[in-house]
Order: structure tokens, then C-alpha cells, then sequence
């Protein structure tokens, strides 16, 4: 039986990753550690809150002798973290929050787990594939050596920003990040990778492109737009709307989550995407096309709630992943075309206004208290 801690399973990606473990894997024990941010939203889970092999615990990935107790008491084998603040808007205005839980999160979860891998009887050590350091490291494999896992779900934002010159971030782009945001990943990035090559950890990076689909917190661009839509509020398009991301289904990248963690070779970074840029504005108005037909409304209707204003701060102009390595070496690939995507995405938030609103009005913060109280 394994023991996978997964962080930040009660946000958006998270929550995709949580219940694909915890229905696939009934022999896996998944503890979902979260602080319930404001990004944190326990009715992300609810259709598998009772399942036996899945725990909640609410804690702050920075609190070190937390982690620490419950990497012991829960006899964890690996760790799956997608616990950030994740909204570049939110550092541009407040970057501390982001290096506190990005970068020093990130590092207290490393620590602990390394202390508390390498206090058992076999240690997690595991050949460096960077042999730099001194040769102090048991390169013997044992049972628990091969199950051991720390996986660090990162974001493309750390390569910095393409031209519209049809290049592609790989695995080799240097790093250059531009918000802080982007910045406090990268430095977590670095540290996990630093933990391999100074200490043996065995770890595996990801970084992926911009996610899509039900359950995203609605200041980001896709739930944001879909809810303005149909409360007929204003679109705030930044700068001209020609800015280009990459979308994936939220669910491919859990999907490729699942694989990576059980099949991508320690040490390694794969990058995720769709092969699936849009302009902003292209976007929005597929967004646009499909909330109205989805409502009956006639089709474009809304076009007149698209308002151009204010850039946001060192926008970057394109991101664009080439996730050929991941195809080649473990066969991933995104399931789903866009279009069927984006009309599912659409349909689920607009049959899911409860949830919404739940957000919206601040009344999916009582979820938790409301949760353990009936208990
Ligand atoms: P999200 O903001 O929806 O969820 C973040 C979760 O982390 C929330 O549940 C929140 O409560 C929790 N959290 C925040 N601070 C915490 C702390 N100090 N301790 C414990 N829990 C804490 O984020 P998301 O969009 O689901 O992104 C998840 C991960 O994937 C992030 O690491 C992000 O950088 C990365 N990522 C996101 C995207 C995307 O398009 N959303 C793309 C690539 C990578
Ligand atoms: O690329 C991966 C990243 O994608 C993740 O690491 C981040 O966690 C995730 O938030 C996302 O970052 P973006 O900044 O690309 O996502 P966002 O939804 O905030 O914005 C998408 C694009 O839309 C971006 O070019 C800014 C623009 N935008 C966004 C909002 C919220 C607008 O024009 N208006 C808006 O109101």
C-alpha cells in the first residue's frame, strides 16, 4: 500500500489530481494537505470526501514540525505538490505571499521529507544523476528506494516569454522568469532539483501550460469571463488581447500527473501542453459564442461586453510548450480537441451556478468548518 501525500488538493489542478488517485488507486492511501487559501475549496471534492482511502488535513506547507509529524505518522512514500499561490495578478500586487508559500513551502517540504526518508531503515538515496558531490550516497536500490517519490508540479511561466516566431519552450529553455509569480516558482524549482543533486532525492519536475476546465477558481481568465457572460458584466480585456497561451484540459494534465508520478524516470523535467496556442482575444470569443448558444441566447450577442484596459504589468506576450519528450518517452497525450473541451467547460460551470455563487459570495469558506462540525 502507498502513501501519497498530495498538496494543494483542495484547489483547482489539485482537486483534478485527488479524485483521479482516489478512485484509481483504492489501495493508495491519498492525504489531500491544504491550507484552505482563499484558492482552497473543499466542494471541489465532495463526491469523494467519504471515500476510505482519502484524508484531509488542513496545514500550511510551511509549517515544518507539521509536515514532518505527519510524513511519520502516515508513513509517506510520496509527495505530489501542487500547493502555490498561483494567481500572477494577486503577486504582482502582493509578491511576499508568493516567495512564503512558493519558495520557503516548497523548501519546508523537501526537508522534511528528506529527514524523514533518510531516517529509515532504508534510505531513500538513490544514484545522483548529477555526480558532483562527495560519493557518500548508497546507490543501492531497495524496495522502498523505488517507491519513493517527490514530485514538484511546476509551470511553463518559468521559461520566460516567446516571441511570435513559432518557438516552443523544451525541456532545455533557459529560465527566465518575469512576475513574481513566475519567479517564486522558479526558485522552487531550483530547489528541488538542488535537493537531487546535492542530497540523492529522488525527484521529477513538470512544467505545464496554461489548464482549462471545472472547479478553476474564478479570477482567472476562463471561469472569470464565463460568469461575467452570463451576468452580462464587462470582459476587462488586458492591453489588446493578443497575448498567446497554451490550454489543456484540466484532467489530460492530471492524467499526465498520474503517469509521470509512476513511470517518469527520477531526476527529470517533462514539460505538459497542448500543442494548442490562442490569442486572448480569439479566446474570449470562442467563450463568448459558446455561453450564448449554451443559453439561448443569440450567438455574439455579448461581443459588446469585450472592454480593453490597462496591460497588466510585464505581461508576457506567448507561451507555447513542446511536450514532445512526454510523448516519445511515456506515450502522453492530450484526450481531448479543444472545441470539445472548451464546450464542456462552458456547459460545467454553467450547470454548476451553485458552486459559483458558493465562490462568489464567500460562502465556500464556511464548506470546511460546516464539514468537520456535523462530524
Ligand atoms: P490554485 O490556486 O487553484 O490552488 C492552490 C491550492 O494550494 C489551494 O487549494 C490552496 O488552498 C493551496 N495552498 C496555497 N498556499 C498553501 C500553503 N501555504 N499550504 C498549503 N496549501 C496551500 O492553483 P492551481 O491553478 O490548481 O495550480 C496548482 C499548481 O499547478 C500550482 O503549483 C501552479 O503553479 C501549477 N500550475 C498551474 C497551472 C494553471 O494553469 N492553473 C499551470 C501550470 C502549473
Ligand atoms: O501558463 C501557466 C500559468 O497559467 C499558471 O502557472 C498560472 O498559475 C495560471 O494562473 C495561468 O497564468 P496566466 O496569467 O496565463 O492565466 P490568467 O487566467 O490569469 O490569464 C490568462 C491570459 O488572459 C493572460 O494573458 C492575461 C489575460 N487576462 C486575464 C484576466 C484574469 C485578461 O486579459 N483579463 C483578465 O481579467
Amino acid at each position: 500500500m502507498r502513501s501519497i501525500i498530495i498538496t494543494g488538493g483542495a484547489g483547482f489542478i489539485g482537486s483534478h489530481v485527488v479524485r483521479l488517485f482516489v478512485n484509481k488507486y483504492p489501495d493508495y492511501k491519498i492525504i489531500n494537505l491544504d491550507k484552505l487559501t482563499y484558492a482552497g475549496n473543499l466542494a471541489n471534492l465532495k463526491d469523494i470526501e467519504d471515500k476510505p482511502n482519502y484524508k484531509f488535513v488542513k496545514m500550511d506547507i510551511c509549517d515544518f514540525e507539521g509536515v514532518y509529524q505527519l510524513l511519520q505518522d502516515e508513513q509517506v512514500d510520496g509527495i505530489i505538490h501542487l500547493a502555490a499561490e498561483s494567481h500572477v495578478d494577486r503577486s504582482i500586487k502582493d509578491p511576499f505571499t508568493f516567495a512564503r508559500t512558493n519558495v520557503m513551502g516548497t523548501l519546508t517540504l523537501l526537508q522534511a521529507a528528506k529527514l524523514y526518508w533518510e531516517s529509515q531503515p532504508t534510505p531513500y538515496v538513490i544514484t545522483r544523476k548529477v555526480d558532483t558531490a562527495q560519493p557518500t550516497l548508497n546507490s543501492e536500490l531497495s524496495a522502498l528506494n523505488q517507491e519513493c517519490r517527490f514530485y514538484h508540479i511546476s509551470t511553463d511561466e518559468v521559461y520566460g516569454a516567446l516571441k511570435f516566431d513559432g518557438t516552443l519552450f523544451t525541456e532545455q529553455t533557459k529560465y527566465q522568469p518575469h512576475s513574481p509569480y513566475s519567479a517564486s516558482k522558479a526558485s522552487s524549482d531550483h530547489f528541488v532539483r538542488a535537493f537531487h543533486d546535492t542530497y540523492g532525492m529522488p525527484t521529477i519536475v513538470t512544467n505545464c501550460s496554461n489548464n482549462y476546465g471545472p472547479y478553476q477558481f474564478p479570477e482567472k481568465l476562463i471561469p472569470l469571463f464565463i460568469n461575467n457572460i452570463r451576468h452580462r458584466k464587462p470582459l476587462p480585456v488586458y492591453g489588446k488581447g493578443e497575448n498567446v497561451r497554451d490550454w489543456l484540459y484540466v484532467e489530460d494534465h492530471a492524467r499526465a500527473i498520474d503517469l509521470i508520478f509512476h513511470q517518469g524516470k527520477i531526476a527529470e523535467t517533462y514539460n505538459i501542453g497542448g500543442f494548442n496556442e490562442w490569442k486572448n482575444i480569439d479566446i474570449i470569443k470562442v467563450i463568448i459564442h459558446t455561453v450564448d448558444r449554451l443559453l439561448g441566447r443569440p450567438e455574439g450577442a455579448d461581443m459588446d461586453l469585450i472592454t480593453y484596459v490597462t496591460d497588466r504589468q510585464g505581461h508576457d506576450l506567448r507561451y507555447a510548450i513542446d511536450s514532445t519528450k512526454l510523448k516519445t518517452e511515456l506515450g502522453w497525450e492530450p484526450s481531448l480537441q479543444f472545441e470539445e473541451g472548451i464546450e464542456k467547460t462552458v456547459r460545467w460551470y454553467l450547470d454548476h451556478q451553485d458552486w459559483m455563487d458558493n465562490v462568489t459570495s464567500g460562502d465556500y469558506q464556511k464548506y470546511y468548518e460546516n464539514m468537520y462540525s456535523n462530524r
